[in-house]
């Protein structure tokens, strides 16, 4: 065994071998099991990508039908996750209440039979029925209002947006918000699917897996950032301030967020994609005043850091489309961890399928041999 240089964030060290995603940060390309992702954004739907990621495959007819009507069968909460969310303070974040009740899961369906594929089958169903209920449940109970129960005649996306804003959408918005799940289904082997597929190793239960994810998920660092750029475009105000912010944050040396990727050195195609459902929704709804100020930032930031490959990433532009599709602010993250664990679960079972516990080693940089300075002698 060769032993690696220290690398800080474990950056450019390949953790494990998959078959799931792949990203090109050269050429602007990012493919789940070998489909580019610009094809299944126009031609899938979000439970068949789900399907394929954690299954490896397109499914049948049959298969997709089976497995669309299973989800539908259990996106019900227990009444005593329901009844725990009314426990948690209004003021909290989305991500902790979801983080919680993720894990809550694990009370209720723990039997760990992690070589029965039905068990594996079984656990990734209730979890990609039950995440979106929960968020959606957890607005409505914050808000003061009871949570209003899944309808077994809308889809997967539609679903979601009728219990969330108590009215069935806009056909139209469903598919986009069923795209918007699409593109941030998977993304190869980021913090939060490091974090699951760690956790994993261990062979504990997958609600503990996607726990512990949604908890990786939450930081700014990570999941966090799309929320960021919709307060940054609150702050900048005006097309005419966007230049000035620009150079202010350049001689600050300050990240402009929404910009910038660790792997891609182009437009995200997922921005590109995300900006066209954007501008779908605003010739059927209405322009967001802010478009003109993301407008001018691209191009501004384009012209003064694209040189360094810094260019749009994927939540430059997915902020806007979920504030049109009527999505508070603080419930973006939320809703990329409804589209991610699909790519956790797919590493979930990738991991099982060859485990290794997790055990990376250390460089040791503390002190050897110091005395033990009992508590009365201490200065
Ligand atoms: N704004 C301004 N300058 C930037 C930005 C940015 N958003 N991103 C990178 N740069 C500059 C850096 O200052 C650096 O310049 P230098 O070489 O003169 O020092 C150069 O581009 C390289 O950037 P790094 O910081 O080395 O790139 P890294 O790969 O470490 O960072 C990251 C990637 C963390 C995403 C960074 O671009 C960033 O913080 N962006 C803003 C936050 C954000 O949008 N995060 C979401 C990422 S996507 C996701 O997680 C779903």
């Amino acid at each position: 065994m060769t032993v690696c240089d220290y690398r800080p964030g474990l950056e450019g060290v390949p953790a494990t071998q998959s078959s799931i995603s792949h990203v090109d940060g050269q050429n602007g390309i990012l493919e789940y099991r070998g489909i580019r992702i610009e094809e299944l954004a126009q031609k899938s739907s979000f439970l068949e990508t789900a399907y394929l990621l954690i299954w490896g495959g397109l499914p049948t007819k049959q298969e997709l039908e089976a497995f669309e009507h299973e989800i539908q069968f259990h996106r019900r909460l227990k009444f005593r996750i329901r009844d725990m969310m009314k426990c948690f303070p209004e003021s909290g974040h989305p991500m902790d209440a979801l983080q919680a009740c993720a894990a809550a899961l694990g009370l209720f369906y723990s039997r760990r039979a992690l070589d029965d594929p039905a068990y594996i089958q079984a656990a990734a169903v209730r979890l990609l029925a039950k995440i979106p209920t929960m968020v959606a449940a957890f607005q409505l109970i914050r808000k003061g209002n009871d949570p209003v129960q899944p309808r077994d005649d809308l889809g997967y996306a539609a679903n979601f947006l009728y219990m969330l804003n108590e009215r069935e959408p806009d056909p139209l918005a469903a598919r986009i918000f069923d795209i918007c799940l699409t593109l941030h289904a998977e993304h190869t082997i980021n913090a939060s699917t490091f974090s699951a597929m760690v956790t994993a190793s261990t062979l504990t239960d997958p609600y503990a897996v996607v726990a512990s994810a949604v908890g990786t998920l939450a930081g700014p660092l990570h999941g966090g950032a799309n929320e960021e750029v919709i307060e940054m475009l609150e702050r900048i105000g005006s097309v005419e301030n966007v230049r000035p912010y620009i150079e202010d944050r350049i001689q600050r040396k300050a990240k402009i967020m929404g910009f910038g990727h660790r792997v891609y050195k182009v437009k995200d195609p997922r921005a590109i994609i995300l900006q066209r459902l954007a501008e779908q929704l605003f010739e059927k709804f209405g322009r967001d005043e802010y478009y003109d100020i993301a407008l001018e930032l691209e191009a501004v930031v384009t012209e003064r850091l694209g040189s360094k490959g810094v260019y749009p990433n994927v939540d430059f532009y997915s902020g806007l489309v979920y504030r049109k599709l009527g999505i508070p602010t603080d419930l973006f993250t939320p809703i990329f961890a409804i589209a991610r664990t699909a790519g956790w679960l797919a590493h979930w079972k990738e991991q099982l399928e060859a485990n290794r516990i997790f055990r990376p080693t250390q460089i040791y940089s503390g002190p050897h041999d110091q005395p033990y300075v009992p508590l009365a002698e201490r200065p």
